[in-house]
């Protein structure tokens, strides 16, 4: 990359003075990264956010693939979206705000009546992190969160690094310890438009999951407790289709989540081989998602509703990005049978996704 593409895909990337400003003594800012091949991002200190991620696409042109806001402000108005953030401490939702724990039981914030969803009333997502830049490829975040903050036992403390690789890939790595067993499921809301934020629908987008399985929910998208097989329902992505085609089915599980808002089990979560390829149909630009997560939620940004305008002066409007939250399975707190995700003291949780792009 030269010098002068440098400059002009830095034209792009959303300026640091809509998110200077200090917010309970701690200094909000806005972080630049590159990586050596030519693909960068702009992050935020504010709730972790992924504001802007710029790849080439097939015709050369830098794309912005998602959906952001250039100013801080934004981010606050829109905060029920949780538009880009670091999700935590519990992403997706805990079954009445209650779980047990050692024989006690805990209330939490109900913030998504009947349940509390992505963390309770201040998530993750609205914290000031502590960031280090510790070279122009990596971000480095850090919060403590202290026992019993929003209603979770132990002191937390949660360190995620960002790191956009020479391969295009946003690569995130989490690492969380606690003093005091505890319930915790990491995530990223990044919301994803291949063909370009503020481009239209995602409608035409070619998904593929891998995935045999999802975990069907009630009406308050809690998780009715089994798995069941994604076949001959519009859940099956196991070959790709546009995401559109069943949005509108009559489909049970389709009109409670207002369209696709479920979690998948992932057949074989791993960083060698892509549990969910995406291919925006204008950009030819294709994403490959890998985690070590075992479950992803797959939300077709079914509560954009075009009240806030986004970068380049675009409504947030209706299904016009998608996110991909690799995490836990909804309410595993309250479900045995799922994969556990309970930490313990003098144990240390990773997980890593790297959201990989190429073009056509
Ligand atoms: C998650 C939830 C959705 C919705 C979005 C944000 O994907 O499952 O129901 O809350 O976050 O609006």
């Amino acid at each position: 990359m030269t010098d002068t593409d440098t400059i002009a895909t830095s034209k792009l990337l959303p300026a640091t003075t809509g998110f200077e400003q200090a917010i309970d003594g701690k200094q909000v800012k806005l972080f630049y990264l590159k990586g050596k091949n030519g693909m960068q991002a702009a992050i935020t200190n504010y709730g972790g956010r992924v504001v802007s991620l710029l790849v080439k696409s097939a015709n050369g042109k830098m794309v912005d693939v998602i959906a952001g806001f250039d100013n801080l402000k934004g981010y606050q108005q829109s905060s029920s979206n949780y538009y880009g953030a670091l999700i935590g401490r519990y992403g997706n939702r805990i079954a009445n705000g209650k779980f047990k724990l050692d024989g006690k039981e805990y209330s939490l914030f109900i913030n998504n009546a009947p349940n509390t969803l992505h963390g309770g009333k201040v998530g993750f997502d609205s914290k000031v992190w502590d960031a280090v830049q510790p070279n122009e490829h990596t971000l480095e975040l850090t919060y403590h969160s202290a026992d019993m903050e929003e209603g979770f036992p132990g002191n937390l403390d949660v360190k995620v690094t960002y790191t956009v690789t020479r391969y295009n890939s946003l690569e995130i790595n989490y690492e969380a310890k606690t003093d005091k067993p505890t319930f915790i499921n990491l995530t990223n809301h990044a919301y994803f438009n291949l063909n370009g934020a503020g481009s239209g629908t995602i409608l035409k987008h070619i998904m593929q999951i891998n995935a045999d399985e999802y975990t069907p929910v009630n009406k308050d998208l809690i998780p009715v407790g089994k798995v069941a097989s994604v076949k001959g329902t519009p859940f099956d992505f196991r070959a790709p289709l546009p995401i559109g085609d069943r949005i509108n089915d009559d489909n049970e599980q389709i009109k409670f989540g207002h369209g696709y808002d479920h979690n998948y089990v992932l057949n074989h979560p791993n960083t060698q081989v892509p549990v969910v390829t995406v291919i925006g149909d204008q950009s030819g630009l294709i994403m490959k998602v890998f985690t070590t997560q075992p479950g992803i939620q797959f939300y077709t940004g079914n509560f954009m509703k075009g009240d806030f305008k986004m970068k380049g002066d675009q409504p947030d409007a209706y299904r016009t990005a998608f996110c991909l939250e690799t995490q836990h399975y909804p309410d595993s707190p309250n479900q045995p049978a799922f994969p556990p995700t309970l930490l313990e003291p003098g144990k240390v949780f990773k997980s890593v996704t790297l959201y990989q792009f190429e073009r056509k």
